[in-house]
């Protein structure tokens, strides 16, 4: 089947049982201030499984586009995707395990109405319990599931696995049904350890398919549903979403106890015709075709390359019919790098000139009727893609240039932070010509330097805030931690009466009655700049409104909020300097308030300071401040 057929087959399964089907909300999130991307179905529905009541009903159902970035290293096997769909059905507070198992395993295996799949092929996976969460072994799951086997004929075993140390090396065992802590456990952050207060999360059953292929013992002993060398492929996630992180770190109920399905779509079409090969898709051919023809190499001879160049341009491509632009900042710089990375695999490929606004023309034809936004910015994704590759090119041209100007003596991180040269090609062009390079110090000087740079990168958090820009985050950092000095220096009840942040300074509008002494903005600037210092890390946490006001949260002036909502605590919840309910976006720790970054991505040390102290209205005192 095609990808758009598998995608009509679910969309269509679930209408008839009484599922609404909504459009797939935007890559870039709209209201979520916690990652760069969709990464998941449920993201846009994060309200809704807290337990706000959908407009549309209990049951839904779509196909999400997605962009997950921490996968782009692993991109070049055969089931790892920069961009790709998720199929989801939601139940919020409506169905259960007993119709979410019985109703995936129909889509999966009914040839009808489904996808056809040989049951003999399906291994499962259910939650195995966790001391963490007090929650154990998920029975009902296993019950489901041994029914649903029995009437294919199948006797489902159920294996206990273990953790990884213990028990993953005994292998399948002949089960069927396969219980394993902390991998049948989905939420956003992970495992129950790692998800914030206020986090949304459950036991979950997953559905493998079984390739057949050959146990590489790379992977490990022995092979089970959950080993990655690539003989098992999930295909389906039911996650049962009832819990709620608290603030106490214990795990409380949901209002609804829901359900959250997420199918990745490219590997189901890819099974539906017996290959774990997603890069099989049709939706691929053309673009494939572009690369092959004008490389003169075939996809079979130069897989790795082919992939990593397929999916990052089509990943390039959604991002910039969604509105990214290539930049060093936040999505712009994730946009930036896939597209790097795809000129850097052309050049491996023997492409040397402009290729990839036509492999994203491609994509742009192969999706213009389930997503016509994409063809509709076809030109604007031709000349982004133009001038981006162009302009590479010219970097990869100096760098080399300067390259071969340093002999033996090769700088590697110098070739990086000043010409832009990736490191990695630096490496490969000093192995090919035999050169000593010490890649651990390069790559220990690299780690500095991002560190640095992880403002801008992608595990940073996005928001609220119309412009994302680096420097804009820094400032909305700076404004808490100036509202709190202000309240140490002249007295707790200075609350915030307005406030403006640009790239270029912040502004904030306090009650009080007097013009400030020098001495006391210099206290002031004192507090903060030692707060900068101290490196305290940014938490966001999310709690009930009521119990953010016990805490003394600052609330922003004449804002209504909603029941559960967001606080950010400079430092730790329990020990924090400040507490604001916040949407957020927030640096990760205050230490990244001491650098300035430059346009040649080198960075000098900042400071904070007040430039001006004035009169805003009556009562009302205006501050203007900078990190210079
Ligand atoms: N939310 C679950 C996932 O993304 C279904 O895997």
């Amino acid at each position: 089947m095609t990808i758009a057929e598998v995608r009509k087959r679910y969309l269509d399964f679930f209408k008839k049982r009484g599922h609404a089907i909504i459009p797939s909300a935007p890559i870039v999130p709209e209201n979520d201030p916690t990652t760069l991307f969709t990464s998941s179905g449920m993201q846009p529905l994060v309200p809704y499984l807290l337990g706000q009541p959908h407009p549309l009903g209990t049951r839904l159902a779509d196909s999400q586009m997605a962009v997950r970035t921490g996968d782009i290293e692993e991109v070049g096997d055969n089931r790892h995707l920069t961009f790709f769909e998720m199929l989801g059905n939601w139940s919020l507070g409506d169905y259960f395990k007993q119709e979410q198992l019985p109703w995936i395993f129909e889509f999966l295996t009914d040839p009808q109405e489904g996808l056809g799949f040989d049951p003999q092929k399906i291994y499962v996976t259910v939650f195995d319990g966790d001391p963490e969460t007090g929650i154990g072994l998920d029975t009902e799951s296993v019950e489901i599931w041994q029914r649903l086997f029995k009437a294919k004929e199948i006797d489902a075993q159920l294996v206990r696995i273990g953790t990884e140390e213990e028990g993953y090396r005994k292998g399948m065992q002949n089960g069927r049904i396969f219980s394993y802590s902390a991998k049948n456990w989905w939420s956003r952050a992970g495992v129950p350890e790692k998800m914030p207060p206020g986090e949304p999360g459950g036991p979950d059953s997953e559905v493998f398919y079984d390739f057949g292929t050959p146990h590489d013992p790379k992977w490990g002993g022995e092979c089970h549903p959950n080993c990655d060398c690539g003989r098992f492929i999930e295909i389906g996630n039911s996650v049962f979403m009832q819990y709620i992180k608290n603030p106490d770190g214990t795990f409380g109920e949901l209002p609804n106890r829901n359900v959250d399905f997420g199918g990745g779509l490219e590997r189901l079409a890819a099974t539906t015709v017996g290959t774990s090969d997603l890069y099989a898709g049709d939706v691929f051919n053309m673009p494939r075709g572009v690369l092959e023809e004008r490389s003169g190499k075939k996809y079979e001879g130069a897989i790795r390359s082919f992939r990593i160049v397929l999916d990052h341009v089509r990943a390039a491509v959604f991002m910039i019919a969604s509105g990214i632009r290539p930049s060093n900042t936040e999505q712009g710089y994730v946009l930036r790098r896939l597209i790097r990375r795809a000129i850097r695999e052309t050049d491996r490929l023997g492409i040397k000139d402009a290729v990839l606004a036509e492999v994203g023309q491609g994509f742009a034809a192969a999706y213009a009727e389930q997503y016509p936004f994409v063809q509709e910015a076809g030109g604007i994704i031709r000349d982004e893609l133009e001038r981006e590759e162009a302009q590479f090119r010219k970097t990869l041209a100096n760098g080399l240039r300067e390259l071969e100007k340093m002999g033996k003596e090769i700088d590697a991180f110098m070739l990086f932070t000043t010409y832009g040269f990736p490191v990695e090609l630096t490496e490969e062009i000093v192995t090919e010509r035999g050169i000593a390079l010490d890649m651990a110090a390069v790559q220990a000087k690299m780690k500095d330097h991002q560190t640095l740079s992880r403002a801008g990168a992608a595990q940073k958090f996005a928001g609220g805030l119309a412009d994302h820009a680096e420097q804009t985050v820094k400032y909305h950092t700076a404004h808490h931690l100036l509202l709190k000095a202000l309240q140490i220096v002249l007295g707790p009840d200075v609350h915030q009466r307005g406030s403006n942040i640009t790239s270029e300074r912040l502004r904030i509008d306090f009650a009080y009655g007097a013009k400030m002494t020098p001495e006391q903005i210099q206290r002031v600037e004192e507090i903060v700049n030692a707060k900068i210092a101290e490196g305290l890390p940014i938490v966001r946490t999310e709690m009930p409104k009521a119990e953010a006001e016990k805490l003394g949260a600052e609330h922003e002036f004449g804002a209504a909020y909603p029941e559960q909502v967001s606080v950010y605590s400079v430092g730790p919840l329990d020990s924090a300097f400040s507490i604001e309910f916040c949407g957020g976006p927030h640096v990760e720790n205050t230490r990244e308030l001491a650098s300035i970054r430059e346009p040649d991505d080198s960075y000098r040390k900042a400071t904070f300071k007040i430039i001006k102290e004035e009169a805003s209205s009556a009562g009302v005192r205006r501050i203007k401040a900078v990190l210079a």
